[in-house]
């Protein structure tokens, strides 16, 4: 079958972005191995209600009505991250062809459509028997992540151009090894730090095996927040700052500056499981950076006998969205801008491959669901980006999280922040307003 091209990106992009786990479902077929999240789902106590992503929105089975949606909201970009346990569910040893299938189809379908595919390879579904040798405490998973890369652009390189190594680090390392929230489940607070550095290198080895097999454009996606202190007291100034260096820096220096910032704040002088030859793996040159935004931290000193030196507090009077985030915007326009301060010419173009809000609003009686909170939010964000770029920060791509309500991790089913809404029983597929919204702007912003 002749292959589509890759359609031409425009200068602005406009996409949608979504997770395997939180959206494919069918987690026991065709020789899909058990995840990580798999193993925490099935554990009592720690999902929202006990749901698990077994079915999801079922986008296994359900891709093509999935594709026929992008086309019609007009996107140029959808970011999916590829399942690590479909596609070499042992994380070592033979990969699984079936799985490989799978995502051959949605990109052929993608393309079909005209929308470019943006490949994440690991949203946080590490593949169960490597969580059992040591996860991402263990030096070698940055190997099998590396390897797993080769074999997804093997496979799919000719079509997808457009790769992301990880997604948000931070997180990860923070929810899933420091403080027990996601899985694994880890609770080891700052000795989850090795966590950081070896997804950074896996980031790396990855970035190079995708280069080898030709990928023209590789990304890394982090969460980015800008640390606001509590008070302009000088312990609160100090306890924003670290949290800045730990949020953001520990997880960019690396990459872009090839060296970790100090992190003798946090207690750490040396960073033993750094390796000769280590930083100069993760620096690789990349095309571009993924931000991903939701809202800023507010962040305090902490009380001496914390184990952490900071803590976080809430916002005073300020809109919040369902999962009592606080709404600003501004927040958007300081990220880019002070990344691109920061950074200067170590800082590749700039794409917001997440930007969302949960709301839930369930379908009015004439079938409509009118989620203006959704669109309000988008609206002053997309300005936000607006405002950057104007004050110099170089961005190519705007992606809203996310095109489906999906399994949002220990909350389940809970926070919906899809454009389009799904009716857990059913399945069934509602554009809500904001679908409506997002594809109008989408057509006004392409108009000369
Ligand atoms: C960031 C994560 O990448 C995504 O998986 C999650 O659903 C959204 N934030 C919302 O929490």
């Amino acid at each position: 079958m002749p292959v589509a091209a890759t359609p031409r990106l425009p200068d602005f992009a406009w996409g949608v972005a979504t997770s395997a786990f939180q959206i494919e479902g069918a987690t026991v077929e065709d020789g899909r191995g058990p995840s990580v999240w798999d193993t925490y789902t099935g554990t009592p106590g720690k999902i929202r209600d006990g749901h698990t992503a077994a079915t999801a929105c079922d986008h296994y089975h359900r891709y093509s009505e999935d594709i026929a949606l992008m086309r019609d909201l007009g996107i140029d970009v959808y970011r999916f991250s590829i399942g690590w346990p479909r596609v070499r569910p042992g994380g070592t040893g033979p990969a699984n062809g079936a799985g490989l299938d799978f995502y051959e189809r949605l990109v052929d379908g993608l393309l079909d459509a005209g929308i470019t595919p943006m490949a994440t390879l690991y949203h946080w579904d590490l593949p169960q028997p490597l969580e059992d040798a040591g996860g991402w405490l263990d030096r070698d998973t940055p190997h099998r992540l590396a390897e797993y890369a080769a074999i997804c652009a093997e496979r799919l390189g000719d079509r997808v151009r457009h790769w992301i190594t990880l997604n948000e680090p931070f997180e990860h390392m923070a929810l899933g090894y420091a403080l027990g929230q996601h899985a694994p489940g880890h609770t080891l607070l700052l000795d989850a730090l090795p966590v950081a550095h070896h997804q950074l290198l896996g980031h790396g080895l990855a970035t190079s095996a995708l280069r080898a097999a030709g990928a023209p454009h590789v990304m890394l996606t982090n969460s980015y927040t800008p640390a606001v202190p509590f008070t302009g007291n000088e312990n609160d100034l100090t306890a924003a700052e670290v949290y800045d260096v730990l949020h953001r820096r520990l997880f960019t220096d690396p990459v872009l500056l090839g060296r970790y910032p100090d992190l003798s704040a946090l207690g750490l002088e040396s960073l033993p499981f750094v390796k000769d030859g280590d930083l100069e793996a993760i620096a690789q040159p990349l095309d571009g950076l993924g931000v991903n935004y939701y809202n800023p931290t507010r962040v305090a000193a902490a009380p001496s006998e914390s184990p952490l030196p900071f803590e976080i507090v809430e916002f005073d009077h300020v809109k919040t969205t369902d999962f009592d985030w606080p709404v600003i915007p501004s927040g958007l326009t300081q990220t880019l801008v002070e990344l691109t301060e920061d950074y200067g010419t170590a800082l590749p173009p700039l794409w917001v491959t997440e930007n969302g809000c949960s709301y839930s609003v369930e379908p009015a009686a004439d079938g409509s669901i009118p989620d203006q909170d959704r669109i309000d939010y988008l609206a002053a964000h997309v300005k936000a980006v607006d405002n950057a770029i104007a004050q110099g920060a170089d961005v190519r791509g705007y992606l809203v999280w996310s095109l489906l309500d999906n399994f949002e991790w220990a909350e389940g089913y809970h926070q919906c922040f899809g454009l389009v809404h799904v009716d857990s029983e059913t399945q069934d597929r509602t554009p809500k307003a904001s679908f409506d919204w997002y594809r109008e702007h989408i057509v006004q912003s392409r108009r000369p």
